[in-house]
């Protein structure tokens, strides 16, 4: 039978009536202090529940994994709290919503860290790039990012156990279930990266100990809430934030497989062309090759996402590209995107200059239809 956006699809113990998922997107709105989950929050992701599967904006394990201002946490009992309004809201309107988990390594300041100390990281190699960071008077400003120090062994053992206790935390607070974010140029991914993983241990060097960290996540995070509760995000080819691999296609080829040992929920690509949140008009359309790669090698749900629309979603779908497909843009500024491509009707086009920070303007006024 040919998968559409609108067939149903079974993702671990959950059957989703639909394949429209929300991708998790950074919204940096978060209540000060403790960056905790507001009335605001419930409200924006309330909006948003008939998603077939609502992904929650990256939220940090712990302190140290935290790299922009007013990102949500969860690793403190005001933040489980927050987040329990969330899922309770959505669950009320019938919806799904899993918890993107979430550690930076370098890409952060001393002013997120405990104590100030540097941000952590495989290899002391700075990012090349900003952070939005807070000054002395708590206003957001980019900020440079410091040469990271290099994470020791025990400091490597103790963010796998800030992993689990997020997911317990995630599932305390009435998610679903969780996604753990290894892409995008953060801890996992610069981990799995050749030009940020110049470790001589066995966490660097070969395809099996660049992956081991991430694998070892995986791994304490199915056994604390059960792998048909974890999904995993990779963005193979990824560029943003510094990232680039000597061996793309063995690398992630390599995890891909290794991810069928455990029966997750799902496993989440995004589309190579896609840098961040942009799309990067040199992209060589060769590299697309690493999807299908990608996709032989996975034995379960694939989920995609990047530029997609309802017709190129569709036609991944027809095509067995994809299992699912997951929108970003598209659903900060429609709350009921679903319906929308459903029947196929106009989308409301997205202020950029709203998506990080603020208020409702932008976050939770975008209309639906009548
Ligand atoms: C993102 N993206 C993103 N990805 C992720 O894994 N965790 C995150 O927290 C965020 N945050 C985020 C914020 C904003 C404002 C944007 C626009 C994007 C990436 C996102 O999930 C998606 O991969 C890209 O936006 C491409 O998909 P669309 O927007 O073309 O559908």
């Amino acid at each position: 039978m040919t998968q559409h956006l609108f067939s149903p699809l079974q993702v671990g113990q959950i059957s989703l009536d639909h394949r429209v998922a929300m991708a998790p997107l950074t919204r940096s709105r978060a209540g000060q202090p403790g960056n905790v989950p507001t009335p605001l929050n419930v409200e924006y992701y309330r909006q948003r529940a008939s998603a077939a599967l609502i992904i929650s904006e990256a939220t940090q394990i712990s302190q140290q994994g935290q790299g922009y201002a007013w990102t949500p946490g969860i690793h403190s009992k005001e933040q489980i709290e927050g987040w329990k309004a969330v899922s309770h809201a959505v669950h009320a309107e019938g919806g799904t919503i899993f918890l993107q988990l979430w550690h930076v390594g370098r890409v952060s300041h001393p002013v997120f860290q405990p104590d100030g100390v540097l941000p952590v990281a495989p290899t002391a190699m700075p990012v090349p790039g900003k952070t939005f960071i807070l000054d002395e008077h708590g206003n957001g400003v980019w900020g440079d990012v410091p040469v990271p120090q290099e994470l020791t062994l025990a400091g490597i053992h103790e963010i796998v156990e800030d992993y689990r206790r997020a997911a317990r935390n995630a599932l305390t607070a009435g998610m679903d279930g969780v996604e753990i974010h290894a892409g995008n140029g953060y801890l996992l991914d610069q981990f799995i990266n050749t030009s940020s993983n110049q470790r001589q241990d066995i966490y660097g060097g070969n395809i099996e100990n660049r992956a081991r960290l991430l694998l070892e996540v995986v791994e304490a995070v199915s056994d604390e809430v059960g792998a048909q509760r974890v999904g995993v995000r990779l963005t193979p080819m990824g560029r943003f934030m510094g990232m680039g691999d000597a061996t793309p296609e063995a690398t992630f080829g390599y995890i891909a497989r290794k991810l069928n040992d455990w029966n997750l929920a799902y496993l989440h690509l995004v589309e190579p062309a896609i840098v961040g949140t942009v799309k990067d008009e040199q992209f060589d359309p060769r590299w697309d090759a690493i999807i299908k790669l990608l996709r032989d090698e996975y034995r379960g749900v694939l989920m995609l996402a990047g530029g997609y629309d309802r017709e190129s979603a569709e036609q991944a779908l027809a095509s067995g590209r994809a299992d699912i497909i997951a929108f970003g843009r598209p659903f900060i500024s429609n709350p009921d995107l679903p319906a929308r491509l459903r029947a196929d009707l106009p989308l409301n086009p997205a202020d950029g200059t709203t998506f990080f920070g603020g208020n409702a303007e932008g976050y939770t006024d975008y209309p639906a239809l009548a």
